[in-house]
């Protein structure tokens, strides 16, 4: 990470909150991050935790509604929530991309794929129906569709669901966008093709030196993907920081939960697995202080009432390097190896002590 006027994108104070017939949702409240160019940021939580709404509002998905949208969105120096609807879409699909978990939404079925793609080069750039034709054969081509002059023409009810992916992918990337937004890209696919899939995002990543926001429910994702990996919960960052910091030593409860409920991070497949306890939070009215409190099973080891009552910051843990938390305790560290540890994987206090 990087200071913040010097990253490629920087997300600061990012609030997006939608009212509702039922009162204010705050989907989105004071996030902010920064993520250079050739690098990844996993973005992780539960469902609801607002990583969807805070990554859409990049791509200003959200203009046109009620959202009420507030902070600034840095890309390469220009303010993306500043821009007119006309900037914004001249930037979406050519500078910026998404990819999203399910490829139907994003591919019509009454139009080939081929067609969907060389359209999303032409909307871009000026140029024939000939070239747009060859530029997206080269793109399936490069994102590993075989015979690719012949499935140009398919439907995309003619490819198969890890095929319509790779597809998007190609759509996606077909303009050399220096941002894409992979949300859930692989999550309805099976391990094998979502291996594959992933490497060929790595791959494109390296080819064009892409900044990539990954977004999951899965933490051996972040894991094998992410420079920088962001836990949300209730919509702010509750944990940040280079990867390896945040999976090995975590500073904060739900990340601890994260993790227990994931036993094939760190590779070992005989750890149990612990289920966070409870429900992820209304974010109509969310919990008072930290928003985790009704389900930590920590905070008894805070003085006080501080869970309950006062928010944390999200502040620099005494191992530096750029890991930020939001939890009161006073060593969570040392609560992570005496009683986390244990709990996931015994083998690992071992390893670690030697
Ligand atoms: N247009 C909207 N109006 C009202 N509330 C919304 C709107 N869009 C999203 N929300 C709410 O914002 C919150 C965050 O949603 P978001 O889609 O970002 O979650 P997520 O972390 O991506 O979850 P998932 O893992 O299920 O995709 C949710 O409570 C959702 O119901
Ligand atoms: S601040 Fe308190 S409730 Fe929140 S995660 Fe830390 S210990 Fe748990
Ligand atoms: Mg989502």
């Amino acid at each position: 990470m990087s200071e913040n006027s010097q990253a490629f994108l920087t997300v600061q104070d990012l609030y997006v909150h939608f009212p509702t017939a039922d009162g204010l949702v705050k989907a989105t409240d004071g996030l902010s991050y920064t993520l250079e160019r050739g690098k990844t940021l996993g973005i992780v939580g539960e469902s609801g935790s607002g990583k969807s709404v805070s990554s859409s509002t990049i791509l200003g998905l959200h203009r046109g509604t009620n959202a009420q949208v507030s902070g600034n969105v840095w890309l390469d120096g220009v303010d993306l929530l500043s821009l007119s609807d006309r900037e914004m879409r001249q930037k979406r699909g050519k500078e910026i991309a998404m990819i999203f978990q399910d490829p139907l939404s994003a591919l019509h079925p009454y139009y080939t794929v081929g067609n969907q793609i060389a359209e999303a080069y032409r909307v871009h750039n000026n140029v024939s129906k000939k070239a747009a034709r060859a530029r997206g054969i080269e793109m399936l081509e490069l994102v590993g569709i075989p015979q690719p002059q012949t499935r140009f023409d398919n439907y995309p009810h003619e490819f198969s669901g890890g095929m319509r992916q790779r597809a998007m992918i190609a759509m996606a990337l077909i303009n050399d966008p220096s941002l894409v937004i992979a949300d859930e890209p692989t999550t309805a696919l099976d391990v094998t093709v979502q291996a594959q899939i992933l490497d060929l995002l790595q791959n494109l990543q390296k080819e064009f030196n892409t900044a990539i926001i990954m977004i999951t429910h899965d933490l051996g994702v972040v894991a094998e993907m992410a420079d920088d990996a962001l836990v949300m919960y209730a919509g702010r960052a509750v944990e940040y920081g280079p990867v390896r910091e945040v999976l090995t030593h975590p500073e904060m409860p739900y990340t601890w939960g994260l993790l227990s409920s994931v036993p094939e991070v760190g590779g070992d497949t005989d750890a149990r697995m612990v289920p966070i306890p409870g429900n992820p939070p209304s974010l109509l009215n969310p919990p008072s202080g930290c928003p985790f409190h009704p389900r930590c099973v920590h905070s008894a080891k805070v003085p006080g009432d501080l869970c309950r009552t006062t928010l944390p910051e999200l502040l620099e843990g005494p191992r530096g390097a750029g890991h930020l938390s939001r939890c009161h305790l006073p060593d969570p560290e040392a609560i992570y190896e005496a009683e986390v540890i244990p709990e996931i994987a015994p083998e690992q206090v071992e390893e670690r002590r030697g």
